[in-house]
């Protein structure tokens, strides 16, 4: 079958150990089925897999993806959860110590076929494609999960979102207005601030820049480069749920002593749990409310995919189709 797969690990280079290309079809488990997938989404961790993180040489080659959506062994339409738990394991998924992300110990979702857990594929309702679908199961829970089971944000709630252009941010934005929030954007780039104010935020700001209020929640998944503004643009009792670090996990200042003394909640927030995957997908289903689509490429030119979110060419998600 055709897949987007790493062959050797690079920090500096990482597009040097992609390849497009035949792989085997994946083994198929008793409890699990094959998707044939339809459509499927890059994230920043395909990245991440090649440069080496989360993944051994021995592994190799792995095929990459978290994201996709498409048709199970029983003729259903899906969408795939990419969180695998562990045999035995019940409960909130992300919590298992020993789960994995497809890609990780399993082969990914950026191919012609992805064996998954029977329980991880959710009913697509026809109101979706299989691209907006695709776009759903990393960057899209992960931005639910942040707003509304880590963040506890409720209509009227304000949210401050950094790094508007980032699929999460994307997803904060569009998701955080459509449940009622008054929702605060930020981007360092002039026209990404704008493409936010179309997507649904009520106001943007240059990254770092002051805000007209204190907010309730920040959604951050930028890290190093924004965490202090972050940090003050909290309301005393405010909460930050942080889920990423693209500009780098080492922090310059922690705010300790604003954390305290404002009484701050830091609270991290990781994917999100098969059920919460499936009221993602009801509530656009219920609102109208689709994922932004960067740009839609054939899975044999993924490697242009790739290349664009390296070089942070990208405002929304990436799909491949097959
Ligand atoms: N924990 C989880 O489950 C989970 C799930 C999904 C993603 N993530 C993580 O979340 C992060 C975001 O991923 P993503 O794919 O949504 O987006 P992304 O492509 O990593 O970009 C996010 C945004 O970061 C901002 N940014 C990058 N460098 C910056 C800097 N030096 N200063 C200020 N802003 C900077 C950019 O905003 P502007 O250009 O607009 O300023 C960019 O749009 C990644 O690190 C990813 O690994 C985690």
């Amino acid at each position: 079958m055709l897949a987007a797969y790493v062959t050797s690990f690079s920090s500096d280079s990482p597009l040097e150990g992609l390849e497009v290309g035949e792989r085997p079809d994946p083994e198929v488990p008793d409890g699990w089925t094959t998707v044939t997938v339809k459509a499927a989404s890059l994230n920043h961790h395909d990245l991440w897999s090649l440069r080496g993180v989360g993944l051994k040489e021995e592994q190799l080659p792995m095929v990459l993806g978290c994201d996709a959506a498409g048709v199970d062994d029983e003729g259903n339409e899906v969408v795939v959860h990419a969180v695998v738990a562990s045999p035995g394991w019940s409960g909130d998924e992300t919590l298992d110590p020993r789960r994995s992300l497809l890609s990780e110990r399993h082969p990914g979702a950026l191919a012609e076929r992805v064996a998954v857990p029977r329980r991880n594929v959710v009913p697509k309702p026809s109101s979706l494609s299989f691209e907006e679908a695709a776009c759903l199961p990393t960057a899209w829970l992960t931005a639910y999960r942040m707003l509304f089971t880590r963040g506890g944000l409720k209509a009227g709630d304000t949210v401050l979102v950094q790094g508007a252009g980032g699929g999460v941010a994307t997803a904060c934005i569009m998701l955080g207005r459509a449940a009622g929030l008054r929702v605060i954007a930020t981007s360092r780039d002039e026209a990404k601030r704008a493409r936010a104010l179309e997507i649904g935020a009520h106001e943007v700001v240059e990254s770092g820049a002051r805000l007209p209020v204190k907010v309730d929640a920040v959604m951050e998944t930028v890290g190093r480069a924004t965490w202090s503004h972050s940090i003050r643009a909290l309301r005393p009792g405010g909460v930050l749920v942080t889920s990423g670090t693209t500009s780098g996990p080492k922090l310059d200042d922690a705010e300790l002593t604003r954390i305290f003394f404002l009484q701050l909640s830091v609270v991290g927030s990781t994917m999100g749990t098969r059920d919460e995957l499936a009221s993602l997908v009801s509530m656009l289903d219920a609102t109208g409310v689709r994922p932004l689509v960067d740009r839609t490429l054939p899975l044999d030119r993924a490697r242009d995919g790739f290349a664009a979110m390296a070089e942070g060419d990208v405002f929304g998600k990436i799909v491949f189709t097959l």
